[in-house]
């Protein structure tokens, strides 16, 4: 379906995993990332358009910094949610929310020019919103700069609340309780799964011998 170039991404057999169709044909799989995925974050970084760059960070970047590489995986998957989306064994995308505010988050999704229209962003945020209503999150905030036309125009059509946010952006309120996701149930069940997973690699059982 694409070509040669791109991301080949390996998923390490251990993780969990959760596929959709797109609009487009074919398959994305959605997978929770972790900390080590680092090098995924920074080689799809290199990948995109100075637009995409400038629309996702509000600035032209030629590439991100320690201390940004730091802050995208510092993932613990309860404060700071990030999923990664695969298509064909290459990273078609990522999508975060980081909780800002009891029950409040920041959300933000990038998706890879070659793969942008065909259902990716859409799925990335459906698989947050799943995880963050199940935790009792109430809204998503997204800053958008206005300049992002597509973003805005989409999130209106979506029905989404826009407001002058802070630093002349616009800001959309995202409401996430009675919101009907498909597949839900396989995305918190693939979110608690890495979630368990990750715990037991911070504190192995005392009882075993080391
Ligand atoms: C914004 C972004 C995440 C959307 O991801 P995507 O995979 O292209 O989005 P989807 O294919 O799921 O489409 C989502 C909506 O975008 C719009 N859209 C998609 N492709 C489009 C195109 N070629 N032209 C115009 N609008 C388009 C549509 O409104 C669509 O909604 P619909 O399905 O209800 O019609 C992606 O374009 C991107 O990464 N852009 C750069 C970074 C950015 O702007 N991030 C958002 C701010 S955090």
């Amino acid at each position: 379906m694409y070509d040669n170039r791109g991301v080949r991404v390996e998923i390490p057999p251990d993780r969990p995993r959760v596929e959709m169709p797109l609009l487009s044909g074919g398959t994305v799989v959605l997978v929770p990332l972790a900390p080590v995925d680092r090098h995924y974050i920074e080689a799809g970084f290199d990948e995109l358009s100075p637009e995409s760059r400038y629309s996702r960070f509000g600035v032209g970047m030629e590439s991100l910094s320690n201390s940004e590489l730091e802050y995208l995986t510092n993932v613990d998957q309860r404060h700071h949610v990030s999923w990664g989306a695969v298509i064909d064994d290459k990273g078609a995308g990522v999508g975060r929310y980081i909780v800002v505010d009891g029950d409040e988050a920041d959300v933000a999704i990038t998706v890879l020019d070659r793969y942008q229209g065909s259902g990716v962003g859409t799925a990335l945020l459906l698989a947050l919103a799943a995880v963050a209503a199940a935790d009792g999150l109430r809204s998503f905030r997204v800053d958008v700069t206005p300049a992002n036309r597509r973003v805005i125009e989409w999130l209106a059509q979506s029905g989404v609340p826009l407001e002058d946010g802070d630093d002349g952006l616009i800001r959309g309120n995202i409401p996430l309780q009675g919101v009907a996701v498909p597949i839900a149930d396989q995305l918190v069940a693939a979110m608690e799964e890495f979630r368990a997973s990750m715990t037991r690699s911070r504190d192995p059982d005392p009882e075993t011998p080391s």
